[in-house]
């Protein structure tokens, strides 16, 4: 009996150190989703450590139940100005106000790494799925969608999905949910974690 237990334990602690450890965002950590290996024209490039992490491991029920953490390469003062304009939103009685939310400059990216959870109310991501990115693309990219590009990639770095509102997938898969927010020029800006103080 007492060679079966440590013979679970062994396996179990085979399999899952590799689970356990998707949760660290310690930026030298490697990133499970390889799109930093990419040759390719857009700078992925050890991301994890390269851009700022703006979000902590948040719970997206719109992005199909899974667990988010949210990058980004520059300009994050247009992503901080948005969330608080959108919690503002939030909170307004008044309908009738404004708000002047910012656009980003060409060359901004987004990535997104998306998990599947575990079951259970920890919430403790299990897999990595895909990475989903936005890219601000040179001016008339793609007029009706403010010149954003979408990409979807596999845990390999397998580019699944890629294209504008003008490709009939994209606007399917991502462009047609995201053109919701397109008063924040097309991004949900839904969490915030202060950069300097992320852990
Ligand atoms: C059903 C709606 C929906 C679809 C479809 C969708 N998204 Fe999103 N996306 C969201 C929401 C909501 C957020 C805010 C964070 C969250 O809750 O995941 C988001 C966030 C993002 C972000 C981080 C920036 C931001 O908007 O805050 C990126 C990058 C992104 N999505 C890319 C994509 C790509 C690429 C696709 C298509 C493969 C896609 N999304 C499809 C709803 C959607």
């Amino acid at each position: 009996m007492k060679k079966m237990i440590l013979a679970v334990s062994v396996l179990l602690a085979v399999v899952f150190p590799i689970d356990l450890k998707i949760g660290v965002w310690d930026p030298s950590e490697k990133s499970p989703f390889f799109i930093d290996e990419k040759d390719g024209p857009d700078p992925y490039k050890n991301y994890r450590s390269n851009y700022k992490r703006i979000t902590g491991f948040e719970y997206s029920g719109l992005h199909w139940n899974q667990g988010v953490v949210v990058y980004i390469n520059k300009h994050v003062d247009a992503y901080w100005e948005n969330y608080k304009l959108y919690i503002e939103q939030l909170e307004e009685e008044d309908r009738s106000r404004k708000f002047n939310f910012k656009k980003y400059p060409v060359g901004t990216i987004l990535v997104k790494e998306n998990f599947n959870l575990g079951k259970g109310t920890q919430k403790v991501p299990i897999s990595p799925q895909t990475a989903t990115v936005m890219v601000k693309r040179e001016v008339g990219y793609d007029k009706e969608g403010n010149d954003w590009e979408y990409v979807r990639f596999n845990t390999k770095g397998k580019v699944l999905l890629d294209g504008n509102s003008k490709d009939p997938a994209v606007k399917r898969s991502c462009y047609d949910c995201h053109r919701n927010v397109e008063s924040r020029d097309y991004v949900f800006s839904t969490f915030y974690k202060n950069p300097t103080k992320a852990e």
